[in-house]
């Protein structure tokens, strides 16, 4: 008897050693590293090189990643007048998964996978430019020229000027580059599995990272992000929080930001967000959604806590955007720049000792049937 598993949920695809996520004790480790320590304490280019490197990169190498990744940032032409022909008419995802698989065309011999050294370098590649994309739909979108990337600038504070054309205040350079570290890697997702999917055909890496692309932004995935702001304006009030969660309860509705396949506790980088964001210090708009936010954590926690459905980092990481400037419509897209550290490490970990992925499905259909022509239908 074939045990279908629908979702690939409890499905264990293969070892790995990039990170562990343990649902039960809302715990995440990178390589090793607790998150807790690497968000207050580690840049985004020193946890992307722990993540493809599997340790902390010595001073040397850290400064080596550092600049590779700075020095990269610039886009080619043929990419920016794409992403201005589609920045006022596509969604940012889309506008950016384009712009990531047309990276493909400007690459070095991109399908010699099995030179490693090369296969990191369009990794990196795609890591250094995502940020840049991002900015770069943004500020066509509004009408604005370009900014040229910075080498001088942090990875999280050049992607903030790169937005605004001017310099952030170092506390939210800070709290970005946290959210960057944060956001970098979560095991066999659907993003990255997509990726992996992709890496496993042998397919050059432009098209793994565009697959993950296309995976994460679905709103049951990545796309949550922005949801969860659409139910903020929803809810309006923080005093009809526990009425509109009745009535979601009610009538099955899905709750945007909460549920998870693996935690059975809060995501732990929701607390990470709410830190972020009272440091920040909301007010007004910001104020009202946070405190909408943390009772929904509460009534949602009460009610539905025990079938195992909590908070997931989504509940946060909206209002925390909004506070640094970003708009949501580009919400998803930050959380993919970050994540292209993960995406990289899985795909490098599947090449390291690769076999094709390729589940089956259990067939339910009819055999036998008569081909009738089709006159005769
Ligand atoms: N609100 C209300 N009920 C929920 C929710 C929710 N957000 N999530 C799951 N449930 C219920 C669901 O109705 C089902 O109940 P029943 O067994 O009575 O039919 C049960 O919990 C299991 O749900 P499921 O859909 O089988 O769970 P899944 O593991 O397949 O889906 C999920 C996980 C994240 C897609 C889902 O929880 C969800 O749709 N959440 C809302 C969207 C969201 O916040 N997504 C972001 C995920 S975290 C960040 C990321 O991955 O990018």
């Amino acid at each position: 008897m074939v045990r279908v598993s629908k979702g690939l949920d409890g499905v264990v695809i293969d070892d790995s050693t990039v990170s562990m996520v343990d649902g039960e004790a809302g715990e995440i480790w990178y390589r090793g590293y607790s998150i807790d320590d690497l968000a207050e304490r580690s840049t985004y280019p020193e946890t992307l090189a722990l993540l493809w490197d599997g340790d902390l990169p010595s001073e040397a190498a850290l400064d080596d990643v550092t600049d590779r990744l700075a020095e990269r940032r610039s886009l080619p032409g043929g990419v920016e007048r794409t992403i201005e022909e589609l920045a006022p008419r596509a969604g940012t995802m889309d506008a950016l998964r384009t712009a990531v698989s047309m990276l493909a065309g400007y690459a070095d011999d991109p399908d010699e996978v099995e030179d490693v050294a090369r296969l990191r370098e369009h990794l990196l590649d795609v890591a250094a430019k995502t940020p840049t994309i991002v900015a770069q739909i943004h500020r066509r979108r509004e009408g604005l020229e370009p900014v040229e990337p910075r080498r001088d600038l942090g990875h999280a504070e050049n992607f903030l000027y790169a937005l605004r054309g001017e310099e952030p205040p170092a506390e939210h350079a800070r709290a970005l580059e946290k959210a960057f570290v944060l956001y970098a890697e979560h095991e066999m997702n659907a993003s990255t599995f997509a990726a992996v999917v992709t890496a496993s055909t042998l397919s050059n890496p432009y098209a793994a990272l565009t697959s993950a692309i296309g995976a994460l932004q679905g709103p049951l995935h990545g796309g949550a992000t922005e949801t969860v702001v659409e139910m903020f304006e929803e809810i309006g009030d923080p005093d009809e929080v526990e009425d509109w969660v009745d009535e979601q309860i009610a009538t099955d509705g899905r709750i945007p930001g909460f549920g998870h396949r693996v935690y059975r506790v809060d995501d732990p980088r929701c607390a990470h967000f709410r830190r972020s964001i009272e440091a920040i210090g909301p007010e007004g708009e910001m104020a009202r959604w946070f405190e909408i936010a943390q009772r929904l954590q509460t009534a949602v926690g009460e009610r539905l806590g025990e079938k195992g459905i909590h908070a997931n980092t989504d509940l946060y990481s909206g209002i925390f955007y909004r506070l640094l400037d970003v708009p949501p419509a580009l919400y998803t897209a930050v959380f993919g720049a970050s994540r292209v550290a993960g995406w990289g490490a899985h795909v490098l970990e599947q090449l390291a000792d690769n076999r094709i992925i390729r589940p089956r499905v259990e067939y339910v259909g009819e055999v036998g049937r008569e081909y009738v022509p089709v006159e005769s239908r």
